[in-house]
């Protein structure tokens, strides 16, 4: 069937299911260059084409033999995937040639190949996924024919938000939030029933501190109303989606000031008034600041 027409006098025709994908390039065109753009391209348009070009009398031919590819990522296993699951991605299309190459990107960066991502064949197997491994996955496929073939799987992936370590500083006395929420809720992807365990390390021991049934938007963060010096510490909360477990550590550092003198202090007497830090990471930077008389 007609495709597309381009009438001496300029005028264009195309085949109703091909509008408007179906074109060609005008100044190419005025140079005799009849080349038919088609795009996007889709699996049906596969098949023999042929152009007739007009002049005076005379009629040219030409004939191409048009093979579409189809090429996919798949996903195994399948569905929203959890932080430290293992995954396959398997890469294949329906070229018939002898594959030869195949090569995988990551946000357009070539994957190394390492103890984490290992490739078999058109597979690339994930050992444990990272949130850091969410985002498009682009595979190349290589033919004998030299022929290359692409395909791309946007990944994603449900861990949680946020550092990895997050350090917590709370005055004595004051409340605090300790952090422990998704990336993104899991209901709204059709998971139910998550759960979170924070614990609490006192000495050597891992107290539980509160159990959370489900969360709100994937929120577990913890709220403590009023934090004092033996509050201070690691907190770790555990995250459990159907059978994978995710754990967060939280470190709680709590503020004091103690002044030298306890009482009321006598004018002309010689105060010290001392900050103290649980847990300094060393990075911290201390301001002194009189709030009012
Ligand atoms: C003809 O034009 C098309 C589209 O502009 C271009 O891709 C192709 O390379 C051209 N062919 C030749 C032989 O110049
Ligand atoms: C493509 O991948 C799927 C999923 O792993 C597999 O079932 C199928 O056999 C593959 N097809 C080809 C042509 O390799
Ligand atoms: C959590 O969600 C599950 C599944 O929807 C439900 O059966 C359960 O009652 C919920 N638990 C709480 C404490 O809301």
């Amino acid at each position: 069937h007609m495709v597309l027409e381009v009438e001496y006098s300029g005028l264009l025709k195309r085949a109703r299911s091909m509008i408007p994908r179906a074109s060609v390039k005008e100044a190419s065109f005025r140079q005799g260059n009849f080349s038919l753009w088609i795009e996007p391209l889709l699996s049906d348009d596969a098949g023999h084409y042929e152009a007739l070009v007009r002049y005076g009398k005379e009629t040219q031919r030409c004939q191409v033999k048009l093979d579409v590819v189809t090429a996919a990522v798949t996903v195994n296993p399948p569905g929203l995937l959890v932080e430290t699951e293992p995954l396959w991605l398997n890469c294949n299309s329906s070229h018939s040639a002898k594959l030869v190459g195949v090569q995988w990107f990551h946000n357009g960066s070539l994957v190394p190949i390492s103890s984490r991502f290992q490739a078999h064949h058109g597979a690339l197997s994930i050992s444990r996924l990272s949130v850091s491994d969410s985002g498009p996955w682009h595979c190349e496929l290589t033919y004998s024919d030299n022929e290359k073939v692409f395909a791309t799987f946007n990944l994603q992936i449900l861990g949680l938000a946020g550092p990895a370590s997050p350090v917590v500083y709370a005055a004595a006395g004051s409340a605090a939030d300790l952090p422990c929420t998704l990336n993104r809720d899991p209901k709204a992807s059709g998971i139910l029933g998550v759960s979170a365990h924070w614990s609490h390390l006192a000495g050597r021991d891992l107290e539980t501190w509160a159990i959370f049934r489900n969360g709100s938007k994937g929120s577990f963060n913890l709220h403590l109303s009023e934090v004092g010096q033996g509050d201070s510490g690691q907190y770790r909360c555990a995250v459990s989606i159907h059978a994978t477990t995710i754990t967060r550590d939280v470190t709680l550092a709590v503020i004091t000031v103690t002044p030298s003198i306890k009482g009321p202090v006598a004018e002309g007497s010689h105060l010290l008034l001392i900050c103290s830090l649980t847990h300094p990471r060393g990075h911290e930077r201390f301001q002194w600041r009189q709030l009012s008389s």
